[in-house]
This record gives C-alpha cells, sequence and structure tokens, in this order.
C-alpha cells in the first residue's frame, strides 16, 4: 500500500436496519499531511462513514487500513489508540467543567497527569496551532466557536494524527471560519490529516487539497480541489447536470399573508429569544429565514415544539386568509410555512 496513505477504507457497507442503507461499497483514502473535504447531500452517508473511522459504529462489510495495517475500531477508544478524533456536530463537554477538567475526562489512569500539567499542555497545544483556549474557563461561559476549539484541543491532546470535523462551520460565523480554517491549515503544516465534512462548496474549495463526494451512500469520486468548481463538484454530488443560475420571476400580485412587525420575546428564562424580529411573509414566494445555530435554532425549537412564547413586545402580527387561529399542530404540519415562521405567527397572534 502506498505509504502516503493515511487511512484506506476498502468496500465499507453499513445498514440500519433492513431498509437504510447509509454506505454502500465505499472505498477512498486519505492521505497524510493532507486536508480532505468529504461532500455530499443531506443523508448521503458522510457522517456514518467518518463515524465508523471514530468508533462511534462499526461497519457491516469492509475493511479498514491506517498506515497501511488492518485495523478493527469497535470503540472512540480503540480511534485514539490510532490516532484518529472526531470532532461531532454536538459537541460532547461537560458544562460545569472547565476546560482543563474536560480534557482529562475519562483519559487513562496510566496516563493520566495532574490538571497543573494538563493547563500546560493545553497552552503548548494552543500556542503551537494557533488555537485560543483558557484552561481555567467553565464550559458553560464558552461561545460556540470556543467550545469547538475545546473539543479539537482535546483531540489533539489525545495525541490525533487524523481529525475528523463533521460540519465545523456550520455554527460559525464567517470570521471565526477564518480563524478556524487558519488553525486547520496549521495542522495541516504539522503533518496532520484532516477530513472536513462540509455542505458549502467555497469552503471546500477554499480550504481543501481534495474532494471526495458521496451521493446516496456511495463513493462517487475524488477529485483535486484545483481543478474542481461549484458547477463540476454540484454535478457530482447530484448525479446529473445543476442549472445554479435559478430563474426567480416576480411573484404575480403578492398578497400579504403573514406579517411580523417588531416582534421581541423572552425565553422562560427571561433571557432575549428573539429581539426586534420583523418581516413579511407573501403569497407565491418562498421565504428563507437564516439563523446561527447556537442563538435562534433553540428559540426556534423551543418555540415550534412547546413553549410557544408571549411576545414581550411587538406591535403587530396578522395572519390573512385564515377565519379563525390555525393550531399548533397545524403549524408544525403546514408544507406552505416552515415551523419558525408558523411558531412566531402564532405566538405573536394568539399566545
Ligand atoms: N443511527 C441511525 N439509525 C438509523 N438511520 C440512520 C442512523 N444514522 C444515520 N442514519 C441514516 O443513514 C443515512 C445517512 O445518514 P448520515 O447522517 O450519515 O448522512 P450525512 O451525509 O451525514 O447527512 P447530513 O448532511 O444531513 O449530516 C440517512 O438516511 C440517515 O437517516
Ligand atoms: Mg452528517
Amino acid at each position: 500500500m502506498d505509504n502516503n496513505i493515511a487511512v484506506s477504507m476498502r468496500h465499507i457497507t453499513k445498514a440500519f436496519g433492513t431498509k437504510v442503507v447509509a454506505n454502500k461499497d465505499v472505498s477512498m483514502d486519505i492521505e497524510k499531511g493532507e486536508i480532505l473535504a468529504l461532500l455530499g447531500e443531506n443523508g448521503s452517508g458522510k457522517t456514518t462513514l467518518m463515524n465508523m473511522l471514530s468508533g462511534i459504529y462499526h461497519q457491516d462489510s469492509g475493511q479498514i487500513f491506517v498506515n497501511g495495517e488492518e485495523v478493527h475500531i469497535t470503540s472512540p477508544k480503540d480511534a485514539y489508540d490510532l490516532g484518529i478524533g472526531m470532532i461531532h456536530q454536538h459537541f460532547k463537554l461537560v458544562d460545569v467543567f472547565t476546560a482543563t477538567e474536560n480534557v482529562a475526562l475519562g483519559m487513562d489512569k496510566k496516563v493520566a497527569k495532574n490538571n497543573k500539567e494538563i493547563a500546560k499542555a493545553i497552552e503548548d497545544i494552543c500556542d503551537k496551532y494557533g488555537f485560543d483556549v483558557d484552561p481555567k474557563m467553565k464550559v458553560y461561559n464558552m461561545t460556540v466557536s470556543q467550545k469547538q476549539t475545546l473539543e479539537i484541543v482535546k483531540t489533539l491532546y489525545r495525541g490525533a494524527n487524523i481529525l475528523i470535523l463533521d460540519e465545523p462551520t456550520a455554527v460559525l460565523t464567517p470570521q471565526e471560519t477564518d480563524k478556524l480554517f487558519t488553525v486547520i491549515r496549521n495542522m495541516k503544516a504539522d503533518g496532520k490529516s484532516i477530513i472536513i465534512i462540509t455542505h458549502k462548496l467555497n469552503e471546500v474549495l477554499a480550504i481543501s487539497d481534495r474532494v471526495s463526494i458521496l451521493r446516496k451512500g456511495e463513493y462517487i469520486g475524488t477529485v483535486q480541489t484545483s481543478e474542481a468548481t461549484v458547477q463540476s463538484l454540484t454535478d457530482m454530488m447530484v448525479g446529473e447536470k445543476v442549472e445554479l443560475d435559478i430563474e426567480r420571476p416576480e411573484p404575480v400580485s403578492p398578497e400579504k399573508r403573514i406579517s411580523i412587525s417588531h416582534l421581541t420575546c423572552l425565553d422562560k428564562y427571561g433571557v432575549k429569544a428573539l429581539d426586534d424580529v420583523s418581516f413579511d411573509v407573501n403569497s407565491g414566494e418562498i421565504l428563507g429565514n437564516c439563523w446561527r445555530r447556537s442563538q435562534a435554532c433553540s428559540t426556534r425549537k423551543r418555540a415550534a415544539r412547546s413553549s410557544i412564547m408571549t411576545p414581550r413586545t411587538g406591535s403587530s402580527a396578522s395572519w390573512s386568509d385564515f377565519p379563525s387561529p390555525p393550531s399548533r399542530r397545524w403549524a408544525c404540519r403546514s408544507p406552505l410555512f416552515p415551523r419558525t415562521v408558523s411558531a412566531w405567527a402564532l405566538s405573536a397572534a394568539w399566545a
């Protein structure tokens, strides 16, 4: 096997139950010291495939080789022992612990160090790669970006040479993304292999050396990023030529269906969950909502799921065409409005 290959996955298949084949006969390689983007539509099997490298799942069939040797990864500990660490979309940190205590958690007693030594090691890792972590800070005081940084530092502290980041930029601002990319490049310069799962094609083009594409659980191919374009990657992901310049005709005689004006809500803890939100939804249009996951996503989930909130301020919300307030059940099922909109509209008008 090529000496430059850090990990080789051969004919990997993984099914959930009898109906869902998340990965079907996938064979791909991760080179030493490269940044590999793993690309695919929702549900194409990216996380499942990487979860097998990180010991969360075990393949039904197929083989995994690390540095040319066949390995059997049956737990995250096996993966760490092989130098593989994964930073999951949902962080695995203990909120009431400090950064140091989180790094110490779960370490083998034989190699365990005291907190002072660990704090020093954290600082060394930060200096080496350009991270910024306060070893004494409690996780509940950290921003999402700081928590993610801590997860990466934790993985490096355990000696990972192959790092898998699952949609790391989904929770970051553009400035935080730039910072993350800088440390990813520093890790690559230190010889680490980094696999970054992302949907964002501009990020794939900006950060990776190669791109591997999955579609519906199957491996489609790997291309050099320098030879790829947004169009070529999209076509590979979707499996057909995709028209990226979508025509967006103006709606004909649009009518205002929902109008939210200066809506501010407090959540059950008294924290401002929505702050002066205003928007209209017109007939014949699709309205997109973009939010940072840390803030609005949890708010909208809370709003949509259960505690429909009372607006603290907000001058008006109107829902035309409906003689009576639609039920919450209707709102959640409605194909017309995303849950957010319906929940907000409900909360504003009928709470
Ligand atoms: N634990 C599980 N049990 C059952 N089905 C699962 C499980 N995990 C994943 N799947 C299914 O396997 C398929 C692949 O899922 P996976 O999460 O790996 O895709 P993905 O490419 O990471 O998608 P996304 O971009 O949405 O994160 C999907 O159909 C998903 O519903
Ligand atoms: Mg995923």
